[in-house]
């Protein structure tokens, strides 16, 4: 049966919409008052102890209700703008963050490294391993893990150059193929096999990966959600999955709509501002950019991954990273306090440091800027194996 078409406000096209207007709540002097009342109140608690109950927002409280709707059904982006950073360490920036992000819902852990709020950050030079969300350039569109139905960016420092936030509405590129391929929309819905990333896998409760395929797409009550993450070209690349020449092209067409200029929305940076989407109806990438070389001053983005529980759930046949795990990863790795800027960053100066000292800086594995599609990931496996 051909999927029904998506109606409402979360179907938009980036040219048509402005973001200043429609997806964007300014900060107001009483909010930034309360806010900074909440913090101080709050005290130097650890991320897990930053909730709706310890950071208190006595009279924000409609106005982050509203958002958090304009989230499921509006457009499904809010952009937060214009908390005055300057005033405030970027410790304090965090707490502030994980405080608002508390009333909308409950942080998960994003790796097996049971971290609550995330550093997204380029150390691909300096660390091993990383995943996409700790290197530069630019990044196909994505949902994150299927554990967080709101995703949220903090920016704490911006790039040199570039770094924009690319985002694309869902259900618009669900409706635009519905019209002109069909039968590739009908391959997403099957979807696609699904690996964890190496060193989730290793410190996971949950198979490696899945023995059938997940819907890339599904639909329920009028909404369209979204499973894609890096897990479907892990299965690819890593999982000996082979993906038919229709399951290929869905794929690549998915994206080559998504990365066209009639459908994404380009939002900017500023220090201080706030991005939260829907993780299951918006997709987001970034384009390229130009860093600084000490990490303290890189562009440097605090993520959270937000569970709310309010929602409808998530479809069972969409979900592969789980609470189950996400729990797991923070009861047994987490440290008290790991997340917290000041910390975060000097641990890595210190490695970077000593890294150029012993001339041991690494190579990334992805070339910056590059976007590979399905295509290429099958021709790189058969290329490695001609190699061995
Ligand atoms: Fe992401």
């Amino acid at each position: 049966m051909m999927p029904a078409r998506i109606e409402g406000k979360a179907v938009w096209k980036g040219p048509e919409v402005d973001y200043r207007a429609e997806m964007m709540h300014r900060f107001s002097d009483a909010e930034v008052a309360e806010i900074d009342a909440a913090l101080k109140a709050c005290g130097e608690r650890d991320i897990p102890d930053i909730t709706a109950d310890t950071f208190v927002l006595p009279t924000m409280g409609p106005t982050m209700r509203r958002l958090r709707g304009e989230l499921l059904d509006g457009r499904g982006v809010v952009l937060m703008r214009g908390f005055p950073r300057e005033r405030y360490s970027a410790d304090d920036m965090a707490r502030i963050y994980v405080g608002l992000g508390a009333q909308f819902g409950q942080p998960v852990s994003q790796s097996w490294q049971g971290q609550l709020l995330g550093s997204v950050i380029d150390i691909s030079d300096v660390v091993e391993k990383v995943r996409g969300y700790n290197a530069g350039g630019g990044q196909n569109f994505h949902i994150d893990g299927s554990a967080c139905d709101i995703v949220a960016l903090m920016c704490l420092r911006s790039a040199k150059a570039g770094g924009a936030s690319r985002i694309v509405s869902v259900a618009a590129l669900h409706n635009a193929m519905l019209d002109s391929r069909p039968d590739l929309l009908e391959t997403l819905y099957r979807g696609y096999y699904h690996r964890n990333h190496e060193m989730d896998a290793l410190h996971s409760l949950m198979p490696v990966q899945s023995d059938h395929r997940l819907p890339f797409l599904s639909q329920r009550d009028g909404r369209v959600t979204c499973l894609a993450s890096g897990c479907i070209r892990y299965a690819v690349q890593y999982g000996g999955v082979t993906m038919s020449p229709l399951e290929v092209e869905a794929y690549d067409e998915w994206q080559r709509l998504a990365r066209s200029e009639e459908f994404f929305l380009d939002m900017n940076f500023e220090e201080g501002d706030i991005q939260f989407l829907n993780n299951r109806s918006i997709m987001h990438a970034r384009t390229d950019y130009e860093d600084h070389d000490p990490v303290a001053r890189r562009r440097h983005m605090l993520r959270l991954w937000l569970r709310v529980p309010e929602w409808p759930a998530r479809e069972p046949n969409q979900i592969w990273m789980n609470e189950i795990d996400c729990r797991h990863w923070q009861d047994k790795n987490r440290t008290p306090f790991m997340e917290l800027p000041s910390r975060y960053l000097a641990e890595l100066t210190a490695t970077q440091e000593q890294r150029q000292r012993d001339r041991t800086v690494l190579k990334p594995d992805v070339p910056s800027g590059k976007y590979p599609s399905a295509r290429g990931w099958q021709e790189a496996r058969e290329a490695a194996k001609v190699d061995a």
